[in-house]
């Protein structure tokens, strides 16, 4: 088969795949539809919030790691539609999703708008995009056929009716005929409205259909029609003046009833704009462009700023009616490095891929920005708060040093609302690409770009000395420590082992030591003193000197025989403070030689072997390329270990 036929023998089998039978009938068929499923008539905040959870929930509690070390071990629900797609913004996912069930349940939300706050590149448009995703994946709404805002059926149902049919079907019946549906019940279905024709349509971003959109508009050619429809001109002169068919209802609340009305940076338009806003949500109603009744307005009112704009707008006395309209959710920048990367990641997958990314690159990139955003602590320094944010454990003198994340938090306010943003980092990130000549990225090259990046672009004379500090020295620093792990993961043979055999002997001898026992060698079983100066050789590492080893040694060894009982598995990994000393000692016992190795210049026959096997092992095991491995030796070389 050709790739043309196969391709059209797919997008065949997509329609034939999508044709589900739309329904069509009457209103008395779907009342027989409602008795099955009273679902099928749900307001629009519950069909969508329905939609998204249906996708799952999963709840992070306190055997969850990230929830214990970030969350406060309070727990936090994470909704499976956003978590493949958005990172690091789990409280202001469930802050949208409580509004959401709020409103489904028809409480006061769902007279209100959801305004999502937050700094420019945080992802707020990219997330309304993603909810109203959800939307076109739910199932078609039942609507009456021919109306031009796709309305509920049950409007149908006069008002002297309805206490009835809630008693029956538990069912409460909001809102009322659109003027152009009453016109056609009373001239074309002679009033009978249960024999009124009721199909189903789906949700289209793109037609517009159950989405309308309201992008920012100056002030010259603001017009209500844009949110209310208009009267159509050319009809005028064939029907009076207040007869429903010269509307042509296609504004963004007609669009969107029964879906979504997606303000976009909402605050740029003038507040008498808003007004409509205001009534939309209070009464459910939208005014019509004629001189017609209200028309009914269902939707789930999204809107979006940064907060430049809406610090403007608050300032206002007069937006007090809509300031009490708003449900506001701040969406920050990510504060975890971690989940940065995963930002990056996702980005980049989206364009064409086909480069070397060195290992730690987008790292360094997200850490720059997460250090640019994080507000200075009394308590900490930048880079552990940034280490903290990411759930990391803070070693100092030889003990986890104990900082409460909730205290750095509620140090200060609005954290994560300024700062570098997602988009300058993957500018730089395509800029250090287009520089390469090797066709890669590597730590080295981002930061550059970044640095260059920084003094083209930030105007502002404090925040470019501020930022450029982080680059210049704490991430160059930060760098090279994590290089020098790598380079003596990739130097001493078998690392891992190697580790755990330090620590295992550690352990031996700290328990003998604390207990006043002897140790039984490994080998030969015979019994021995605890050797002190091995003890103090991996001890010195974190800097635990004269009477403080006592301490570490009993410490050390009632943890991990509390782990052991509790039958848990420990490894040379388990405790912070003793694992970091195991890698510092591994390093430096490797130091010397490393640093003659990586010298090209110095090198021998036999350091030339060892060189090779150590560029070979960080091809084959650490992600590198024989050019990035290049790279990251030369500069290890210049920077770690100067002539001293
Ligand atoms: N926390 C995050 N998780 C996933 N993607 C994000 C996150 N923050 C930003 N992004 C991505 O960054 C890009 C810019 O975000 P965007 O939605 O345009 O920001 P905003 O509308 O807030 O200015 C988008 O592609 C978005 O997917
Ligand atoms: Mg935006």
């Amino acid at each position: 088969m050709t790739t043309t036929n196969k391709f059209l023998e797919n997008v065949k089998k997509h329609r034939e795949g999508k044709k589900t039978e739309k329904f069509k009938g009457t209103l008395e068929d779907y009342l027989k539809l409602l008795e099955k499923d009273k679902e099928i008539a749900s307001l629009a905040h519950k069909r969508l919030y329905k939609q998204i959870v249906s996708h799952g929930v999963t709840q992070l509690d306190e055997t969850n790691n990230r929830c214990r070390t970030l969350f406060n071990g309070e727990a936090v629900k994470i909704y499976d539609y956003f978590s493949t797609q958005f990172f690091g913004m789990e409280r202001p996912l469930e802050k949208v999703m409580r509004y959401l069930h709020s409103a489904a349940m028809r409480g006061e939300e769902s007279r209100q708008v959801l305004l999502l706050l937050g700094p420019v590149g945080a992802g707020k448009s990219a997330l309304v995009e993603h909810i109203k995703g959800a939307l076109e994946q739910s199932e078609a709404a039942y609507i009456l056929e021919g109306c031009p805002i796709r309305e509920e059926p049950l409007h149908l149902i006069p008002r002297s009716l309805r206490e009835e049919f809630e008693a029956e079907y538990g069912i409460k019946i909001e809102g009322d005929l659109c003027p152009v549906c009453r016109y056609r019940l009373l001239n074309d279905q002679g009033g009978d409205f249960t024999k009124f024709p009721i199909t189903q349509a789906s949700f289209s971003s793109r037609g517009r259909q159950g989405v309308g959109v309201v992008p920012p508009m100056d002030p010259n050619t603001q017009d209500t029609s844009l949110l209310i429809g208009s009267e159509d001109i050319s009809k005028l002169d064939l029907y009076p003046e207040d007869d429903p068919r010269v509307l042509s209802l296609n504004g963004a609340f007609n669009v969107g009833n029964r879906g979504i009305v997606e303000f976009v940076e909402v605050f740029k338009n003038e507040i008498e704009f808003l007004h409509t806003m205001i009534t939309a949500t209070q009464e459910k109603n939208v005014p019509s462009p004629g001189k017609q009744a209200m028309i009914d307005g269902d939707g789930v009112i999204l809107a979006h700023c940064n907060e430049a704009e809406w610090n403007k707008f608050k300032a206002e006395h007069t937006n007090e009616a809509i300031l009490d309209r708003i449900v506001r959710v701040n969406i920050p920048y990510c504060l975890e490095y971690k989940q940065e990367v995963k930002i990056y990641e996702k980005l980049i997958g989206r364009s064409d891929y086909d480069y070397h990314l060195a290992p730690h690159t987008l790292e360094v990139a997200a850490m720059f920005a997460v250090l640019s955003r994080l507000k200075p602590s009394n308590k900490v320094d930048p880079l552990t708060k940034m280490k903290i944010y990411n759930g990391e454990e803070i070693v100092e003198k030889g003990l986890i040093k104990k900082v409460d994340i909730k205290d750095l938090r509620e140090e200060v306010e609005d954290e994560g609302m300024t700062g570098i943003s997602t988009r300058f980092i993957m500018k730089a990130i395509d800029a250090s690409l287009a520089d390469s000549t090797k066709n890669m990225i590597t730590p080295i090259s981002i930061r550059d770009a970044l640095i260059k990046q920084v003094k083209e672009q930030i105007v502002n004379p404090d925040d470019r000395k501020y930022f450029l500090q982080f680059l210049q020295k704490t991430l160059h620093e930060e760098y090279l420590s994590i290089l020098e792990k790598e380079i003596t993961k990739a130097f001493v043979s078998a690392y891992d082992e190697q580790a755990e055999s330090l620590f295992n002997n550690y352990l031996d001898h700290a328990e003998a030591y604390v207990n006043n026992t002897k140790v039984k060698d490994r080998v030969t079983n015979e019994d021995m003193e605890p050797d002190e100066r091995f003890l103090v050789s991996i001890e010195e590492q974190i800097g635990i000197k004269g009477s403080a080893k006592n301490n570490f040694r009993a410490d050390i060894t009632s943890y991990m025989f509390a782990r052991l009982r509790r039958g848990e598995v420990i490894d040379w990994r388990s405790y912070g403070p003793l694992r970091e000393a195991v890698e510092t000692k591994l390093v430096s016992s490797v130091r010397d030689i490393s640093r003659i190795v990586t010298k090209s210049k110095s090198r021998d026959t036999k350091q030339q072997k060892k060189f090779n096997a150590m560029v070979q092992t960080l091809i084959d095991n650490y992600g590198y390329n024989e050019d990035s491995a290049e790279e990251v030796l030369k500069f290890a070389s210049n920077n770690l270990w100067r002539d001293s």
